[in-house]
């Protein structure tokens, strides 16, 4: 199983240092074909060491340059960090990135050779359409995704399920990740209000290989109990 903490924009570069020194002691427990990713914030990126992987939340696709605001691979090199969360609903929907944009920094860093998780969802005015709706507007965030990438994840995280704590149901989750893996075969983790208290029903579903955890991963025991369940 895949578990990732997405922490958006919390914890500072002194309370993620603090985070990973309270998870490292709880990792020790961790079963060895578990993978543990984090996505703190821009700043808080550093070179840590521990049984995780480290990930950017965002970066602009180019080395360097002018793009006031924005961090590139230089800015990631510098900490080693080959793994990036491309297509969250939040960038998305509040920061504005069109399928284009989205599909140009996918293209990008499949070039340098990143491991990408890329979120795909849907909102809810499209889930209450019905199953073949909601396949159809999912399918529809791969246009121009190369999904035969060998380092590629995808999240499935309905848009209505997360930050809400009502996650999705096990029927929706199993109908949504087994029409997915028919046309994208590669592990698919689920996303939106995964948390301690519903995790081993989330990870039992067939299709669900991890989660993309938000609000939950942001407290160190928390997101470990997850990890360890
Ligand atoms: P949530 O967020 O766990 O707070 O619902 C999930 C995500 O956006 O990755």
């Amino acid at each position: 199983m895949i578990f990732a903490a997405n922490f958006k924009m919390n914890h500072t570069r002194k309370s993620t240092h603090e985070y990973i020194e309270a998870l490292n002691e709880k990792l020790l427990a961790k079963h060895p074909d578990d993978k543990v990713y984090i996505f703190p914030p821009s700043t808080a990126l550093d070179g840590y060491e521990g049984n995780f992987t480290i990930g950017a939340q965002n970066a602009y696709p180019a080395k360097n340059g002018a793009y006031t605001g924005e961090i590139g691979l230089e800015q990631l090199e510098e900490f080693d960090i080959g793994t990036i969360l491309i297509g969250h609903s939040e960038r998305r929907e509040l920061l504005g990135e069109s399928q284009e944009k989205v599909a140009r920094k996918f293209s990008f860093f499949k070039e340098h050779g990143f491991e990408i998780i890329y979120c795909i969802g849907e909102p809810l005015h499209i889930r209450e359409e019905g199953d073949e709706e909601v396949i159809e507007y999912l399918l529809a965030q791969f246009e121009g995704i190369d999904t035969s990438y060998e380092k590629l994840i995808v999240a499935y995280e309905p848009i209505w399920a997360i930050g809400t704590g009502r996650s999705a149901t096990t029927e929706e989750i199993s109908t949504t990740h087994e029409a997915l893996k028919r046309t994208v075969q590669k592990p698919l983790l689920y996303g939106g209000s995964a948390k301690p208290a519903n995790i081993k029903e989330i990870i039992s579903i067939r299709g669900v290989d991890g989660v993309l955890v938000g609000s939950a991963s942001l407290d160190a025991e928390s997101f470990s109990k997850m990890v360890l369940s």
